[in-house]
This record gives structure tokens, sequence and C-alpha cells, in this order.
């Protein structure tokens, strides 16, 4: 996803008491920050929130993070939380490399991977959000038995991942080769592979 740079999107979401920038002084304090003790779902690459905006609105007794480090696209989910009135929304400019510095253990019941880089080359491959060195950290930061749900559209990245979850010793509860439109919430970078009839891969995983 290529945006152009937007000089106004950081000043933008600092206007917004809903978008945290690299909050490491609120680790294990983010049940606080909701005012609940309902469980907290995190996205890791939110984009533009198309996914976690959707998400929110369908389940208000769910706490939602957007977790994204490109501000130009998270600027456009800054605005969507603030239009739509969402209480059960926070949004965090920040890399999933310092989740440990920014969630306390058990702090997060689930994980959302859609459409992260699939880093196809064997030497990227440890950047790739399902690699086991950010499994350990979600194991970290995740309840036990706690679920990452994972959509991507490159079938290499896909079974790579299902035998990282594997290898980790996490369930695979599905794996589903052409996810059906139905199933799934459609962001507009989802959109553009089911128009090309592209199939989406998907898979819920478990850690033990
Ligand atoms: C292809 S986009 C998908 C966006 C959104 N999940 C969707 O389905 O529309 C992948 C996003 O992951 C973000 N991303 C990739 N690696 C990341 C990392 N290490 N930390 C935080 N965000 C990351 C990118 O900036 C990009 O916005």
């Amino acid at each position: 996803m290529r945006l152009r740079f937007k000089p106004n999107a950081i000043p933008e979401m600092k206007e917004n008491d809903r978008v945290f920038f690299y909050p490491r002084d609120m680790k294990g304090k983010w049940h606080e920050i909701f005012a609940n003790d309902n469980p907290i779902h995190l996205e890791i690459g939110a984009g533009k929130g198309d996914f976690i905006i959707e998400k929110a609105k369908a389940n208000p007794n769910i706490n939602f993070i957007a977790l994204e480090m490109n501000t130009n696209a998270f600027v456009i989910a800054s605005r969507k939380i603030i239009e739509q009135e969402l209480t059960n929304v926070i949004g965090l400019v920040d890399y999933a490399e310092e989740l440990t510095d920014t969630f306390d253990e058990n702090e997060i019941d689930h994980i959302y991977i859609n459409f992260s880089t699939p880093w196809p080359k064997t030497k990227h491959h440890k950047r790739r959000l399902s690699h086991p060195r950010f499994l350990e950290r979600y194991e970290k930061i995740i309840k036990s038995n706690g679920i990452i749900e994972q959509k991507t559209d490159d079938l290499s990245f896909f079974e790579n991942s299902l035998k990282y979850y594997e290898d980790f010793g996490m369930e695979v509860l599905e794996s589903n080769f052409d996810l059906p439109e139905e199933k799934s919430i459609v962001t507009e970078y989802e959109r553009k592979w089911r128009d090309r009839q592209k199939p989406i891969y998907y898979a819920k995983t478990k850690f033990k």
C-alpha cells in the first residue's frame, strides 16, 4: 500500500484523544483507558482502519486497539474513530516490534493480522508478522488460549505461516484457502484482490 506523504497527518492525529503515539507509559493500563473490563482485541497493521471500525460497531462489548506504523494511512482510521463516535476503539501509532513495551502480560485477548507484508525473500522472512520472532512477542502479551486470526492474499506466506504456528506449538483451529466474502470484513485492500478473483487465505489459531 503506497500512500502519498501527508504533512498534516501527525498534527491531525495528535488532536484526537483516542490516538496515542508510542505509548510506553500506558503498559498495563489499557483497561483503565477504556474504563471497563471488556476483552481487548488488537489489530496489528490496521492501515486505514476499515476492519477494526466495522468490528467495533458490531461488538460494542469488546475493546479494540488498532496499531499501525504508517501515519499516512492511519490518519484515515483516526478520522473514522471520531466521525463514528466509537468509544470502544483506540488507535496506536507504533511498531509491532515494540509490543511488549506497550502491553503488559495477559493484557490482550485476541490478535488480528490482516494482509500484512508477505516479505517473499528468505532473508526477510523474520519481518513477517506471523514469524516466530513476533509469535514470541504475542505470546507475552496475550492471555493463555488467546487467538490469532490472519488473512492474506499470498499463498506461500500463508502456508509458511501455518507452519510457523504449528512449530510454535499453537493449535490451528481453522485454515481456509478461499475465505467466502460473506465471512469476511472486506477492507479496501481486500476488495482489490477479490475484484481480481484472487482467493483470500484465512487462519484462526490458538496459543496453548
Ligand atoms: C497491506 S496493509 C493492510 C492494511 C489493513 N490491515 C487492511 O487489511 O486493509 C499492511 C499494513 O501493515 C502495516 N505494518 C507492516 N508492518 C508493520 C509493523 N511492523 N508494525 C506496524 N504496522 C506494520 C503497514 O504499515 C501497512 O499499513
